[in-house]
Parts: structure tokens; sequence; C-alpha cells
């Protein structure tokens, strides 16, 4: 009897809860977060899940180990490339809308604070499956919002939609001393320690992995082979098609490699040039600011005095890319764009293999998954072998090929070229 009882009572509950989720999910599309507990992400308790039960895991081989009798992990960071992610869905956009002006993630750690913190956002179909995945993500540098075991940011910090958040993120090393995290949590203004030194959002540029023009597609071909050079030009001539090359200051500057000529020629029939570094470094990864400095200014200069031309554009050697490259870029460059790819050609992986085919089945591939805007270098003779083919498989998808500024509706961009075949 008793047991039916309580068994009633739980049903009853259960009913009321249900009701009351009704009720709350029919008076406003969004849920409302309770501003008194926290949002907790990852406690570390388990291998491969977090608290909310979503993955979380190293990518790009990043050693971590656990450290007994505590739930932590510990993460030994070698390359700047290197990333830990803690997702906040299944690999599907979570909103965090209702958060934005309110909450603050909120990081218990120890360690080095020689990195970045990263907010990723899912592509609008917040699928996996669909290149770009992530879409973008916004980073801030975890040295100024550190203070003891803590880090606190305020969520509206990162410029990402906040209604496709996919997963925090650390990346950006420029350290080899590790870093071990206790907890990943989002908490209220209030949870925030009086007199914190919580900073100012510092202006930086935007990473960009995809053509927001509807039906246009862009290729992104960074560095080359001065001899390969006028074959490229041949091509892009004969396909007219408009393209960005991505330039670094030293090769520009060499003369053995007339690459003062072959750019020169470029910009003259209309293609864009942009900035692609000084000397080809992973700029998140150098140990002083200074440094990252040098490789920005020198190859703005080098753009200035040998091609007369300034732009916005940056494309970062290797795509590697943490917040403080984006910072300094943004010190230089009135908002910057900087440029990774959601199509991969793989030429770095293929080209002089014997099987250098699979560059053309890795665009095919990127092209299919929806990538629109590519990575591509003519350091090679088999990748240039295939750039006319893969410039015709994107005209017979109906795309509409143009420089990067011109795909992402740059108000500063030249008008697009009807090109007559
Ligand atoms: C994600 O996209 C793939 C490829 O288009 C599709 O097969 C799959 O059903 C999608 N998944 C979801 C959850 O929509
Ligand atoms: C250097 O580049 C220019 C412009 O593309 C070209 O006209 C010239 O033939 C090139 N010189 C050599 C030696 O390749
Ligand atoms: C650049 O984009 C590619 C393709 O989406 C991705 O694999 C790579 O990790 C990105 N770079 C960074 C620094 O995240
Ligand atoms: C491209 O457009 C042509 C002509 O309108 C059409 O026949 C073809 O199916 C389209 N191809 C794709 C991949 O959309
Ligand atoms: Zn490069």
């Amino acid at each position: 009897m008793q047991s039916h009882t309580h068994t009633h009572t739980l049903i009853l509950i259960l009913i009321l809860l249900v009701l009351q989720t009704l009720t709350t999910t029919t008076s406003q599309s969004l849920p409302s977060p309770d501003p008194t507990t926290p949002l907790i992400i990852d406690t570390f308790t388990h291998l491969t899940h977090n608290a909310l039960g979503f993955w979380h895991g190293p990518l790009e081989n990043l050693r971590t180990t656990h450290p007994p009798n505590t739930n932590s992990i510990t993460l030994h960071p070698t390359d700047p490339d290197q990333i830990y992610h803690t997702q906040l869905s299944p690999a599907t956009c979570f909103n965090l809308r209702p958060y934005r002006r309110t909450h603050y993630l909120h990081i218990l750690f120890t360690g080095s604070t020689s990195f970045t913190i990263s907010l990723t956002q899912n592509n609008p179909h917040c699928n996996a499956s669909h290149a770009p995945f992530p879409e973008t993500w916004d980073s801030v540098p975890a040295t100024p919002y550190a203070h003891g075991p803590h880090i606190y940011i305020p969520l509206w910090h990162f410029a990402i939609d906040h209604a496709r958040a996919l997963s925090v993120a650390f990346n950006g090393w420029y350290s080899r001393d590790p870093v071990t995290l206790f907890r990943v949590e989002l908490v209220s203004a209030g949870a925030v320690p009086i007199g914190f030194p919580v900073p100012q959002r510092a202006e930086n540029g935007r990473v960009v992995l995809r053509c927001s023009r509807p039906g246009a597609f862009a290729f992104g071909i960074d560095d080359g082979q001065p001899g390969l050079a006028q074959q490229v030009v041949r091509i892009l001539e004969e396909e007219g098609v408009l393209v960005t090359f991505f330039v670094v200051g030293r090769g520009l500057r060499d003369p053995e490699t007339n690459f003062s000529g072959v750019y020169g020629e470029m910009v003259a029939r209309g293609h864009q040039v942009a900035l692609h570094s000084d000397t080809h470094r992973k700029l998140e990864g150098l140990g002083s600011i200074a440094e990252i400095d040098r490789e920005i200014v020198e190859n703005i200069k080098s753009f200035r005095d040998i091609l007369g031309i300034e732009t916005r554009y940056f494309r970062p050697p290797y795509g590697t890319i943490g917040a403080r490259t984006r910072q300094r870029l943004a010190n230089y460059i009135k908002d910057p764009q900087i440029i990774n790819w959601s199509v991969d050609i793989e030429d770095w992986l293929w080209a002089d293999t014997k099987t250098p085919e699979k560059q053309r089945e890795a665009f095919i591939r990127g092209v299919m998954r929806g990538g629109n805007l590519a990575v591509m270098h003519f350091l090679s003779p088999t990748t240039v072998s295939y750039f006319r083919e893969m410039i015709q498989f994107v005209k017979s998808r109906n795309a509409t090929i143009m420089r990067i500024d011109q795909c992402l509706e740059d108000p500063d961009s030249p008008p697009l070229k009807i090109s007559v075949p």
C-alpha cells in the first residue's frame, strides 16, 4: 500500500514537471537559464565524456595524462595547433544566447597560462558532416583573464553566433609547460568573486572558413614555386577566373624568385593578393609578441614597398591561429579577415607521393561536403596538373569562382566580372 502511494506521488510530480516544462517552453521559445545554478560543462571525471554527457578529448596528438586521485586532466602541448575540446552538445548546436550577457565561462586550472581559450561555432546545418565543421570560433588569451587558479571570461567576449555554440576549446600553445584543468562551467556574474580582475575585451580579427555569398566558390592559393607560376597564370587566364594569392614577405623580397614580377602581374590581372606572414612560421607558437609583430609588420611593409598594395586579408601559415595572433593583427590592420578554408586539396599530403590523384579526391570530397573556400599551393607539378580540372569541377556544380574578398561580399572588393566561356 505504502509503495503504491509513493508511486502515485511520483507520477503526480512527474506530470507536474512535464506540465511546467510545457508551459515554460510555450511561453518563451528559448530555454530560460537559472542564474542561480552554474551550468557545469566538465569536471574531467570520465575519460571520453564531460559533465553534460558529450564528447571531450584532445586532437592533433595533444598528449594528456590524468593526475591520480583527482578529477582533472593534464595537457602536455608541443605544438600550437594541438587542441582540447569539451563539447556543449553531441556535435549539433547549443544555444548560449540566454547566457550571453549574464554569464561567465569559469575555468578552474593550474599551470601555464601560455595558451588560448576558444568558443567554437557550428555550421548553419548544426551537423558535423557538413563543411566547415566547426564554422568559426572566437578566442581570448588565457593570461589576462587568469588570476590564481581561476579564469573568468564574460561570454559576450567571444564574438560568435551564440545560438550555434559547439565547444569550449583550449589551443594556441606557446609554451610546453603543462596545464591541468579541473572544471569548466558557466556561472552568473554574481558568482564571480568581488574584485576579480576581468580585462576589457580586446579587438581581434575574425576567422573565416567559408564564402558567404550564395553560389560562390573561392580558391586561396598559398606559397608556390617560381617555376610553376607561369603555368598557373595561363590556366587562370584560359578559365577566366579570379583567385586570391597569399604571399609571404620574404619571398617577395627575394629577387631569385621573380615573385615581385609574378604577383605584380597577378594584381594587374585583377587577382587578390593577400598577407601570409613574413617568414612562414607558426605565428601563434612564437615565444614573444615582438616576434609575432615582426611577422605581420614586415609582410605589410613588403606589400606596400614592392606591390604598392594594402590588404585586410591574411592567411596564417599552416592555418595556425590563436588569440595572440588575432589580436596583434587587429593592432596593425583595421578589421582583419583571417582566412582558413573548408576545402583542402591536401597537396601537402599527396603531391609528391605515388598517389597524387588523392589531391583530386580530397578536393571533390571537400566540395561535396559543402566546402566553398579552398586551400592549395603551386609547389608541385602534380597539383598544378589537376588545377584546371578542379576549376572545371566547381563550374560544373554551377558555382561562381571569385576572389575571397568578393565571396565574402566585402563592399571594398571589385565588382564581379562576368566571364564569357
Ligand atoms: C548530417 O548531414 C548528413 C549529410 O548531409 C546527413 O546524412 C545526416 O542525416 C545529417 N544529420 C542530421 C542529424 O541531420
Ligand atoms: C617574371 O615574372 C613576370 C610576370 O609574370 C614574367 O613576365 C617574366 O617572364 C618572369 N621572369 C622570369 C625570368 O621568369
Ligand atoms: C583550418 O581549417 C581546417 C579545415 O576546416 C581545420 O582542419 C584546421 O584545424 C583549421 N585551423 C585551425 C587553426 O583550427
Ligand atoms: C547546373 O545547371 C545546369 C543548367 O541549368 C543544370 O542542368 C545542372 O543540373 C546544374 N548542376 C548542378 C550540379 O546543380
Ligand atoms: Zn603557406
